[in-house]
């Protein structure tokens, strides 16, 4: 009951618990992961850095609110430390590939590379957690909606201090890539 107290904030509820805002990001930058397969087929350059800048962006601050609020609020109710502990460690490997993908380019040696295991490290370690630590989280007695509350609080302070990822240039970029391959399977039609 305290722990749910102190979670607790005036913002307007959501409804949503902690893993319903830890599951949407995964979603997100899955389909990030899926939009950049799609823009290197089309040897689309700026897409794709545009794809990366902004799952980067998202990756750092999910990993963080994760980090600052979710994994501690498990630390001592939920039996959680070892998996708490490996998804650290993945966590610390997560934000060294950011880095290098922040400060380059596509076309850069090992660019593409580094976006790949980044996306394949993300979603295996998306779907351990959502294994191991969410069905932990489900069993404590930790409040997970006042906890979703946190996380969403914390995730739109992070992402004002940070440039916005461009969305809509993006979707404009992707309905651009969709129409120019239909052209070209109509001419060749
Ligand atoms: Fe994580
Ligand atoms: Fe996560």
């Amino acid at each position: 009951m305290a722990r749910a107290a102190a979670t607790r904030t005036k913002r307007r509820s959501s409804g949503q618990t902690a893993l319903d805002v830890l599951k949407s990001d995964h979603a997100e930058v899955k389909k990030l992961f899926k939009q950049f397969e799609k823009f290197k087929k089309s040897e689309d350059s700026e897409g794709m850095q545009q794809v990366a800048q902004a799952a980067c962006k998202a990756l750092s601050i999910h990993a963080q609110i994760e980090e600052e609020i979710f994994y501690p609020a498990f630390r001592e109710c939920a039996d959680a430390d070892d998996a708490l502990d490996e998804a650290n460690v993945e966590h610390a490997h997560v934000k060294e590939l950011v880095k290098q993908l922040q400060q380059a380019q596509p076309g850069e040696d090992l660019y593409e590379a580094r976006f790949k295991v980044l996306s394949e490290y993300v979603q295996h370690h998306a779907e351990e957690e959502e294994s191991t630590i969410f069905s932990k989280a489900r069993k404590s007695d930790v409040d997970l909606v006042a906890l979703g509350e946190q996380l969403l609080a914390r995730k739109e302070e992070l992402a004002a201090g940070q440039e916005p990822a461009d969305i809509a240039a993006l979707a404009a970029r992707e309905q651009t890539r969709k129409r120019d391959g239909q052209s070209v399977r109509g001419h060749r039609s």
